[in-house]
């Protein structure tokens, strides 16, 4: 019979509560104010503030939803605007910026996205929302996936 003992249920409960902290984390979108805090903590502030040689916060997300409701995507907005690829390669552009790579700065450029999205949606021109919760999401699940079978495999060969 099994029988679950406070030695074996530990792992299991450290596990799961780690699985669903690295879940509640990888779909988390920031908020407004934890995205501006972000910026400020990153540096982008050095240059976006008022008088500084780039637009402040509120006017970046002001312009990005304006761009929904004018440009099908953030790509065509930031080609147009401001002569750049894609707003993958202005997100590089921007965490050169301030020493750091697109990576690094990954939560911003999904707020952005999210922002671009919600816009969007609100003009009633739904585009499909961004590759990047998705992938998160997928990634997220998998790993889920692949933990739950090594605990398993671990617990069978316990017996
Ligand atoms: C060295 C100065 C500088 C730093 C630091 C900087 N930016 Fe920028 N940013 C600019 C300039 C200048 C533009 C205007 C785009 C252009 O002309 O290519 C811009 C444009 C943008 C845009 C497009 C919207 C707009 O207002 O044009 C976003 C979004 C943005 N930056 C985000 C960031 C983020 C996030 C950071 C921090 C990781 C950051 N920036 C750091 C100078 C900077």
């Amino acid at each position: 019979m099994l029988t679950i003992n406070s030695r074996k249920l530990f792992p299991i409960l450290l596990i799961i509560s780690l699985l669903s902290l690295f879940l509640v984390s990888s779909v988390y979108a920031l908020t407004t104010s934890e995205a501006m805090a972000r910026y400020q903590e990153y540096g982008c502030t050095q240059c976006h503030r008022q008088g500084g040689i780039a637009d402040p916060w509120d006017t970046v997300v002001a312009e990005i939803k304006e761009w929904a409701e004018t440009y099908p995507s953030l790509d065509a907005a930031v080609k147009d605007k401001l002569h750049e690829g894609s707003f993958a390669d202005l997100m590089g552009e921007m965490a050169s910026n301030v020493g750091k790579s697109r990576s690094d700065i990954s939560d911003l450029e999904q707020f952005f996205r999210d922002t671009f999205d919600e816009a969007k949606a609100a003009t009633g021109g739904g585009e499909a929302p961004s590759g990047g919760f998705d992938t998160t999401l997928l990634l997220g699940i998998v790993a889920v996936i692949v933990i739950i079978v090594i605990v398993v495999v671990v617990f069978m060969r316990r017996k």
